[in-house]
């Protein structure tokens, strides 16, 4: 059930994602649909961290409803206008450092509510991740396995996918999407999967077409600033960074993206005690 979707009667296509296509209702939400009715616990994933952002802080947009269309789960949500942050800065790159402040600062607020307990908790998942990575060598999977289970769990809201391409809306308003990895744990560990995909510039992840056109100055300097920004904006001093880093260089190798195997494996070596 992976095949293109022809528009259901009242919406209109309007944007495709890895694992969704998305549409716009005749009243003016959107509708996202996922591929596979496999993906049901991502939408419920999704709505469970819209509605617990609802109200409060405009971070995400608003939730309105679970649905299923053509016997594919979906999730309807307000509709955010404006382009990306990845596409404002393949546009308009010299704005780097205002989106990173804004990245860091969304970052931080994201990290001040306490999730549902309906949510997955993160460290859990981390773990399963890491043991069902067929490509990542066993005695890393099980150094990583070993300095997770010394990491304290949290009850923070984390968004697991967080990076410039989900998050739209303006600098000063910005409004975070992409919810189906939502979790519950510590905010350090949200925080080191967002460096991963930063600093992993000559890898291919998930959206970086516009990313790999920044330059790798551009990159340093996003990153950096992004850091700075959460650091101060969040209080905290994101203990044990490394270790955070090392779980989750290590989980990505569930997502199997091929190319990026040599240089997470020598992300690793070099890190390894
Ligand atoms: N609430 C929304 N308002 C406007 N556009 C949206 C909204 N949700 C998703 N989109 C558009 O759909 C694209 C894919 O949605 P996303 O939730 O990131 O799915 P995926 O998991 O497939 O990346 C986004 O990059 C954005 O262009
Ligand atoms: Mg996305």
């Amino acid at each position: 059930m992976t095949d293109e979707l022809t528009a259901p009667p009242g919406l209109v296509h309007l944007a495709e994602g890895r694992e969704a296509e998305v549409f716009l209702r005749d009243d003016g939400s959107v509708v996202k649909i996922m591929r596979s009715a496999a993906q049901a616990p991502r939408v419920q994933r999704e709505a469970a961290a819209l509605q617990a952002l609802a109200g409060k802080e405009h971070l995400a947009p608003a939730f309105r409803e679970v649905t299923n269309v053509a016997g594919r789960p979906a999730l309807v949500s307000e509709r955010v206008t404006g382009a990306d942050f990845l596409a404002v800065l393949s546009r308009k790159p010299w704005l780097v450092l205002g989106v990173a402040g804004s990245l860091g600062r969304a970052h931080a607020a994201m990290h001040e509510h306490r999730a549902p307990v309906s949510l997955p908790e993160l460290n859990d998942e981390l773990a399963r991740r890491i043991e069902s990575a067929s490509a990542l060598p066993p005695n890393l999977a099980s150094e990583a396995l070993i300095r997770l289970r010394t990491l304290p769990s949290g009850d923070r809201l984390c968004h697991g996918d967080y990076h410039p391409a989900n998050i739209l809306g303006t600098l000063k308003a910005p409004v975070i999407i992409d919810w189906g990895d939502a979790s519950r744990g510590a905010p350090v560990a949200d925080v080191a999967r967002t460096l991963l995909l930063l600093r992993a510039g000559e890898l291919p992840p998930d959206t970086p077409v516009a990313m790999r056109a920044l330059t790798a100055v551009g990159r340093g300097l996003l990153t950096r600033r992004y850091l700075a920004v959460y650091r101060r904006s969040a209080g905290h001093d994101l203990a044990r960074l490394d270790d955070w880093m090392f779980v989750r260089v290590a989980a990505r190798f569930n997502e199997e993206i091929e190319v990026e195997y040599p240089r997470l494996t020598r992300l690793l070596e070099e890190a390894s005690q």
